[in-house]
């Protein structure tokens, strides 16, 4: 208990891989209670303030629900505009009205460093929900917790992770959160402008993970037991001309995986997709980003009841 207490959780890097399966057993048992309908009233008295500065879907609502599940109550706003922030309040100011009127704080933010920044001004935990491209450890959290419900394990399986390596800060978590873990390769399928960035690269190369930058998905498919696809982000690129030399530059078809892919082989994603994963794909058993986001409601549910002391 002591060791979750009160944490804030800023990168996957801040836990170690016990920590981690402690957390997916957690959401394990969570996922079963709450499946069974039980109601559970783990946080009943608690308010989870949702401060999302940017555009979210899943992270906010299932934070909202996963709140909901366990009985605590949700303050909040999903976008800077409808904050004081327009009136030219600073960050730190919204972060210390948050601190006052809430149990938790769970922030998504433009800037790189917001939620450090937040977690330095707020006494209450804050919960990195995306700082610019940098992090976004609660979705490493659920993605790795759906690889573990698929085969058992993160570890001795084969990783490609397909996309936007340099801006996209899930694909990021996820590789920093693989670290934490034995996986048998991991390789890096990114066009040439959207390689990870220096700093990510030295963290995985240092930590031993077995990366492998690979040409095409085609070369690696039928390798692969986990293919993590995401989305160019676009909103990120400093230059627009940029974004025009890699839009459109991957996809992922139903034909692709007939063709090269093992039957065991399982597409996660994030979400939203834009055009890199062919409808076509949902209906097949390769499809695993539906439960994916599905499993964000127990994982962040297992989360906010350890920071605040009720599991
Ligand atoms: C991601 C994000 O916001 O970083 N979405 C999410 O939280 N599931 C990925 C993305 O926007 O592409």
């Amino acid at each position: 208990l002591e060791q979750w207490l009160g944490r804030d959780v800023v990168s996957i890097l801040d836990f170690t891989r016990g920590e981690l399966l402690d957390l997916f057993d957690a959401a394990s048992m969570l996922e079963e209670a709450l499946g069974r309908g039980e109601a559970l009233r783990l946080l009943e008295g608690h308010i989870v303030a949702l401060a999302f500065f940017e555009p979210s879907t899943r992270t906010r609502l299932s934070f909202e629900a996963a709140a909901k599940r366990l009985g605590a109550e949700t303050i909040g706003f999903a976008a800077a505009e409808a904050t004081s922030i327009v009136k030219g309040e600073n960050l730190a100011d919204t972060i210390r009205m948050l601190d006052a009127y809430s149990d938790l704080i769970v922030m998504r933010h433009r800037y790189e460093g917001a939620a450090l920044y937040a977690s330095e001004v707020a006494e209450k935990p804050v919960i990195n929900a995306g700082d610019g491209r940098q992090h976004h450890p609660t979705q490493a959290m659920l993605d790795l917790y759906t690889v573990t419900k698929l085969y058992g394990s993160v570890d001795g399986l084969v990783y490609g992770v397909l996309g936007d390596l340099r801006y996209g800060r899930a694909a990021t978590s996820f590789l920093l959160g693989l670290t934490r873990f034995r996986p048998r390769r991991v390789y890096l399928i990114a066009p040439p402008l959207l390689r990870p960035r220096d700093e990510v690269y030295s963290v995985l190369r240092g930590s031993g993970l077995p990366v492998v930058e690979a040409a095409s998905l085609e070369e690696v498919l039928p390798e692969l037991d986990v293919l993590y696809v995401t989305r160019i982000q676009r909103e990120r690129f400093p230059d627009p001309r940029e974004y025009e030399k890699v839009r459109g530059s991957y996809r992922v078809t139903l034909d692709i995986l007939e063709r090269h892919a093992k039957p065991e082989l399982r597409v996660l994603h994030p979400l939203p997709r834009v055009d890199e994963i062919d409808h076509r794909v949902d209906g097949t058993r390769y499809q695993a980003y539906f439960l994916q986001a599905r499993l964000g409601v127990p994982l962040r549910a297992a989360l906010l009841a350890k920071l605040l002391g009720a599991l």
